[in-house]
């Protein structure tokens, strides 16, 4: 394993990112903040404790890869709960990898009649991308390889690593990654 970003450089941008964010929605009574799970959770617990807006909280849960799933056919597994028509909404997401997931969910955000809807990723794999996707907030640009820690995971592992590792064992080729 080779760390390619570090907690403290996580740290630092993350304060950076919710510092723009504090900054942008100024004023906006409730921002309803909806992560994607799991792989958003970390960066989603850190950059929210820094917010000093109005949030409410909500997830997703997608399932992109799997036996019987074409490329880009992505399945809702668990809706958000609240009622986002005519509210600010941003979408916090992990990585942007081929933008599959977060083209769909972003089309049912707006599809649902929200006022507004940004997105904020803490990695881009700008590289690996099939369908465009507009990054309203991003954390760092990275090669396009196998990383995981801080919410990302092979195979239900390192989720909980405080830094973002390369995975660079034969592991990454043995199978798929897991559902988000
Ligand atoms: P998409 O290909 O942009 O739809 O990304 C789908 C999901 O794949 C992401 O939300 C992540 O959960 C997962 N993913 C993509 N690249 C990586 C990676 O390098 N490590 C761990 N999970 C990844
Ligand atoms: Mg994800």
């Amino acid at each position: 394993m080779r760390v390619l970003i570090s907690q403290q450089d996580l740290d630092r941008r993350v304060a950076e990112i919710a510092a723009d964010i504090d900054r942008d929605y100024a004023g906006c009574e409730r921002l309803i903040c909806v992560g994607v799970l799991k792989g958003s959770v970390f960066f989603m617990v850190d950059l929210l404790k820094r917010l000093t807006i109005p949030v409410s909280i909500d997830f997703f849960q997608t399932a992109s890869y799997g036996a019987n799933v074409s490329p880009g056919e992505v399945r809702i597994r668990k809706d958000i709960d609240l009622s986002i028509r005519g509210k600010d909404v941003l979408l916090i997401e992990d990585i942007v990898d081929t933008g599959y997931t977060l083209r769909t969910i972003l089309d049912l955000l707006r599809f649902r009649g929200a006022r507004s809807v940004k997105l904020c990723a803490l990695l881009d794999k700008q590289a690996a991308r099939q369908v465009p996707v507009q990054i309203d907030y991003k954390g760092f640009e990275i090669e396009p390889l196998f990383v995981v820690g801080y919410g990302l995971d092979f195979d239900e592992k390192y989720r909980n690593l405080p830094y973002i590792s390369v995975l660079e064992s034969d592991e990454s080729d043995a199978a798929p990654p897991s559902p988000s």
